[in-house]
C-alpha cells in the first residue's frame, strides 16, 4: 500500500517542495499509524523548510506539524488508542501525508463533538495560546491582554483564549482589515501598526495610559520594540515568535522600571516535559471547542497538491486564522 506525500527534497521555499507516493508504514512497538484526514499548517512550517527554524530535520522529509484522522493499525502494547479511534496530534514536523507513523503516546482521541477540521485547525494554535496565557503569563479574569499578529493563527486562538479567560482583549494588526476580523474571534478593541512604532501608544490609548497587564506577540522586530514600551506595571510580555523576521532589542531598564517580566513561551518543549500538564490543556480547549465556544477561524482548506501554495500564503503573511490541508484518510 502506498499514499502520497508532501516532500521537503531540498531546504528552500515552499514551491521547491514536491508530491512523492510512499509507502504505507507499518508500526513498530508503542507506535501507530493514522490515516490522516486534516494538517494544520503554521508559519513554523516554512522556516523549517528553509532551514532557518531551531527544528532543523535533514532532507528528505515532510513538513506538517498538526494532524488530525484515525487510527488504522496499532504496534504491539499499544493499548490506549484502537483502529477505528478518531486522533490528533503534533509532531515538529512530517505530517503532510495521507498517512503517519507516530509513537501511540503522542496521539490525543478527539471527542466525537469535535470534527476532524475542528481538531486540526485548534491543536498547535490554541494550545500554545493556552499555555502562554495560563501557565507563563498566569492572566486572570478582568486584566488587559494585548496581542500583536491577531489576525494571524496564534494571535487570532490568543484573543479567543484571552476572551474566554475573562480578560479584556486588545487586538493588534498591520492593517486597520486584519485588525478589525479578530472581532471575529471575541477582541474587545482593535489597533493597526502600519508603522511599527505606533503599537506603543496604541496600546497606552486603549488602556487608559495604563499599558496592558500582558502583551502575546507573535510578531517580533520593530512592532515588539515599541509594544514593549506599553506593559503595565506588573505585567508580563510573551515572547511568542518572530514572524515579521527580526529579533528585537529590548533594554533591560523597561522591565526594571515597570517591575515587569519578559517571558518566553516554547509550546513544543513544555509539551515534551510536562505531557499530562498539555494533555490537561488540550482537554479544557477541546471543551471548549465541543461547547460551542471557539471562535476559530479556518482561512481555506486546500488539498495536499496545492501544499506549496498554501505555504507560500503563509510565508508572506496571507493568511487569516489557520491553513488546512485536506489528504486522503476519512474525515470525521
Ligand atoms: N513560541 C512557541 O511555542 C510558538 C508556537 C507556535 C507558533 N510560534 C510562532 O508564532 C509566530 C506566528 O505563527 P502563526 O502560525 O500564527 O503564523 P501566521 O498565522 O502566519 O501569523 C503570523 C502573523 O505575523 C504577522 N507578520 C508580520 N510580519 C510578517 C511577515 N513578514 N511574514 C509573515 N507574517 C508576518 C502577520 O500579521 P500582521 O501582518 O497583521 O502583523 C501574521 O498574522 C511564528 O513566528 C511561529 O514560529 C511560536
Amino acid at each position: 500500500m502506498s499514499g502520497r506525500a508532501l516532500v521537503c527534497a531540498r531546504l528552500g521555499g515552499p514551491e521547491d517542495l514536491e508530491l512523492a507516493d510512499v509507502a504505507t508504514p507499518s508500526p513498530g512497538p508503542g507506535e501507530v499509524v493514522v490515516a490522516v484526514s486534516h494538517v494544520g499548517l503554521n508559519f513554523h512550517d516554512t522556516l523549517i523548510i528553509a532551514g532557518t527554524h531551531v527544528v532543523r530535520p535533514e532532507p528528505p522529509f515532510s513538513p506538517g506539524s498538526e494532524y488530525a484522522g484515525t487510527v488504522v493499525a496499532v504496534g504491539a502494547g499499544v493499548t490506549s488508542v484502537r483502529p477505528g479511534d478518531r486522533v490528533a496530534g503534533n509532531e515538529e514536523y512530517g505530517c503532510a501525508r495521507d498517512a503517519v507513523l507516530v509513537r501511540a503516546d503522542r496521539v490525543t482521541k478527539v471527542p466525537g463533538h469535535v470534527t476532524d477540521r475542528q481538531a486540526a485547525a485548534i491543536l498547535v494554535a490554541y494550545s500554545t495560546a493556552y499555555h502562554a496565557l495560563v501557565q507563563r503569563a498566569g492572566l486572570r479574569a478582568g486584566e488587559t491582554l494585548a496581542v500583536l499578529g491577531a489576525a494571524g493563527g496564534v494571535g487570532s486562538a490568543a484573543v479567543d483564549v484571552g476572551n474566554l479567560l475573562g480578560a479584556r482583549v486588545i487586538a493588534g494588526a498591520s492593517t486597520p482589515e486584519r485588525a478589525e476580523s479578530a472581532r471575529l474571534h471575541g477582541a474587545h478593541e482593535t489597533f493597526s501598526y502600519g508603522d511599527a512604532g505606533s503599537a506603543k501608544a496604541a496600546i497606552k490609548e486603549l488602556t487608559g495610559g495604563a499599558g496592558a497587564d500582558v502583551v502575546f506577540d507573535p510578531v517580533g522586530g520593530a512592532v515588539a520594540e515599541s509594544a514593549v514600551r506599553a506593559v503595565a506595571w506588573g505585567g508580563r510580555y510573551l515572547v511568542i515568535g518572530f514572524a515579521s523576521g527580526g529579533i528585537p532589542r529590548v533594554g533591560l531598564n523597561i522591565p526594571l522600571v515597570k517591575g515587569a517580566s519578559v517571558v518566553g513561551v516554547f509550546w513544543g518543549e513544555f509539551v515534551r516535559r510536562d505531557r499530562a500538564a498539555h494533555e490537561r490543556n488540550l482537554r479544557e480547549i477541546f471543551d471548549w471547542a465541543a461547547a460551542g465556544r471557539l471562535r476559530h477561524h479556518v482561512h481555506d482548506v486546500l488539498p495536499l497538491d496545492q501544499g506549496p501554495r498554501a505555504l507560500r500564503e503563509l510565508a508572506d503573511g496571507r493568511v487569516r486564522g489557520k491553513l488546512l490541508l485536506r489528504t486522503g484518510g476519512p474525515a470525521g
